[in-house]
């Protein structure tokens, strides 16, 4: 199949739809994006940004790769943080994990497929840094539930971390860094509890989210959306 037309079908009813409820909507939107929160999230096809938190377009800057990793010299993400900081002055910048990750679970389990494990390889940073905590862990599908949390936080520490942020914050600006995990098999979000808004903040909320997820049972937030 040459062209897909199925999916041009579907793209033209979608932007008919948003059209007929609001005529001016694209004409608005190509003007300029004005979102409020920057979503780094893992690339798999289950976990789509916008629609799990039905936001429209214009209202989400997306940075997603495997995982969900912040590395610190990643300049595809840097440049999205960059931009998303400085140019569109976010407001809230989310890390979401997701449990199920293929990704997470190939960095535990020390799979091979090639080229990926080198990118994995920051997971199992994160795998080895808490190896006694998984270790203590009844079963593999908890182990891997756990190293998805460990993962969130981790990559929130890295956000907080780079020159782009410090930077923002050591400015004064309006800033926060959250990390939330989701779950493919019931659609709901959940908050894990750290929220970081400024520089000096940074490390203890980090050591005490750390101290706190391990020391609660696998998919319990802190802060449950009931
Ligand atoms: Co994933």
């Amino acid at each position: 199949m040459r062209v897909l037309n199925h999916l041009f079908e579907k793209n033209r009813e979608w932007a008919d739809g948003i059209k007929q409820q609001d005529p001016e909507f694209f004409t608005r939107l190509s003007r300029q994006q004005a979102p409020e929160y920057l979503w780094i999230g893992c690339a798999d096809s289950r976990v789509p940004a916008n629609q799990i938190v039905d936001l429209m377009p214009g209202e989400l800057f997306v940075h997603r790769n495997v995982a969900n990793v912040v590395v610190h010299t990643d300049f595809n993400c840097l440049s999205v943080l960059q931009f998303a900081v400085e140019k569109l002055k976010v407001k809230h910048i989310m890390v979401v994990g997701h449990y199920g990750c293929g990704g997470v679970a190939a960095a535990l389990k020390d799979e091979g497929f090639g080229l990926i494990n080198n990118w994995l390889r920051h997971v199992q940073d994160v795998r080895d840094r808490y190896a006694d905590a998984l270790a203590r862990l009844p079963n593999e599908n908890d182990q891997i539930d756990r190293l998805c949390e460990l993962n969130v936080v981790e990559q929130v520490n890295h956000v907080c971390q780079n020159t782009i942020v410090r930077d923002a914050w050591a400015r004064g600006q309006n800033l926060s860094v959250h990390g939330w995990i989701y779950d493919v098999g019931d659609g709901l979000l959940r908050d894990l509890g750290l929220c970081v808004t400024g520089n000096d903040e940074r490390d203890s909320i980090y050591s005490s989210a750390v101290e706190e997820l391990i020391a609660r049972p696998v998919r319990t937030s802190r802060t449950r959306q009931s």
